[in-house]
């Protein structure tokens, strides 16, 4: 193709695409059906994870329940029957470890079948300054929110490009997309998995294989436990979100094949002035919406749950 046309080619096509989000603002897109799909969901004893494994088995998918928990995952296995049409298989999973994803992915391969929805739920926080976190728990979680990403990709991503159809769900945060006072181990995991949920949807793009989607999601802080004791200095503005709420914006992201969800929307805006405003004004804009001291009641969850 030549400069022009390729140029021509380009524009209509951005206009359009900027307008089919405009219109997708006003009227919410369809939703697909998820019934009779395999849903994974990591990190399924607790909070979100549990929430997203209710509603999907109450869509009538088949829910694959992972966590560390065995507690927490029974109480999710009884919800999800409970309110549910569609199967539900529970695993414990050792998420910071390798060899123990691959080990279980193979065993719900043989058992369940192809995930055709994977949720990369499961995650940790230490709450701690840098220098004061232990080097043992820095690597705990990268090995959970980031690379755990990795090895349930190369598990189950390849059934999903062989029958060019499947979605990879990564729950990551705000703290993903901005560092923040006593989270450096958080953020950075945050980031990095973002930038490789980005990555492999690229790859999927390259391939052809736009039948695998990709959502993102970077919600501010949720009542679920694990930032037990965090506040917002401005409720109104960016109140702690509500767990019920965010698994439902998620569910239907997933169902409408939406590629990046912030919650709050105020969450947009913040990203995009944080992309050209000066450091500075960024910091002052991060300091008086508390984002310094915000950690400093944080208790996060008790070290036996
Ligand atoms: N709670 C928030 O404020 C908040 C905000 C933004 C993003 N998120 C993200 O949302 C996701 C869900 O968080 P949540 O608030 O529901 O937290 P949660 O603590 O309620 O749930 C996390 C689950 O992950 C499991 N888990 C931890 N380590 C594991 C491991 N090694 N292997 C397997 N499972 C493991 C835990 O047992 C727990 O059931 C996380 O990725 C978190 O980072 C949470």
């Amino acid at each position: 193709m030549n400069f022009f046309l390729e140029t021509l080619r380009c524009i209509v096509l951005f206009v359009y695409y900027l307008l089919e989000s405009l219109v997708f603002l006003v009227v919410p897109g369809r939703k697909k059906n998820v019934s009779g799909e395999i849903v994974l969901i990591t990190g399924a004893g607790s909070g979100i994870g549990r929430i997203l494994a209710i509603k999907f088995a109450s869509l009538g998918a088949t829910v694959v329940l992972w966590d560390i928990n065995q507690e927490g995952l029974n109480c999710a296995v009884r919800l999800a029957r409970e309110n549910g049409a569609g199967r539900v298989h529970s695993y414990i999973c050792d998420c910071s470890k390798r060899q123990d994803i691959y080990r279980v992915a193979d065993q719900v391969k043989k058992e369940v079948g192809d995930v055709s929805i994977l949720i990369n739920n499961a995650g940790i926080v230490i709450g701690k300054r840098f220098l004061d976190s232990p080097d043992s728990l820095l690597e705990k979680t990268m090995e959970v929110n980031t690379m755990a990403h990795f090895w349930t990709y190369k598990a189950f991503l390849p059934a999903m490009i062989a029958a060019n159809h499947g979605h990879l769900v990564s729950i990551t945060s705000c703290a993903g997309l901005c560092g923040g006072n006593q989270v450096s181990d958080y953020c950075a995991s945050k980031f990095a998995a973002i930038g490789f949920a980005e990555s492999i949807d690229m790859e999927m793009r390259a391939l052809r294989k736009t039948g695998v989607k990709t959502t993102i999601v970077c919600p501010f802080a949720i009542n679920t436990g694990m930032f037990d004791g965090v506040k917002s200095k401005w409720p109104r503005l960016a109140p702690v979100l509500d767990p019920e709420y965010v698994a439902e914006r998620i569910i239907s992201a997933v169902r409408q094949n939406q590629e990046v969800l912030f919650i709050p929307r105020i969450i947009y805006a913040a990203h995009f002035l944080k992309s050209f405003l000066p450091v500075k004004a960024t910091v002052l804009l991060l300091d008086y919406m508390g984002a310094f001291d915000m950690m400093n009641t944080f208790k996060g969850r008790p070290k036996n749950e």
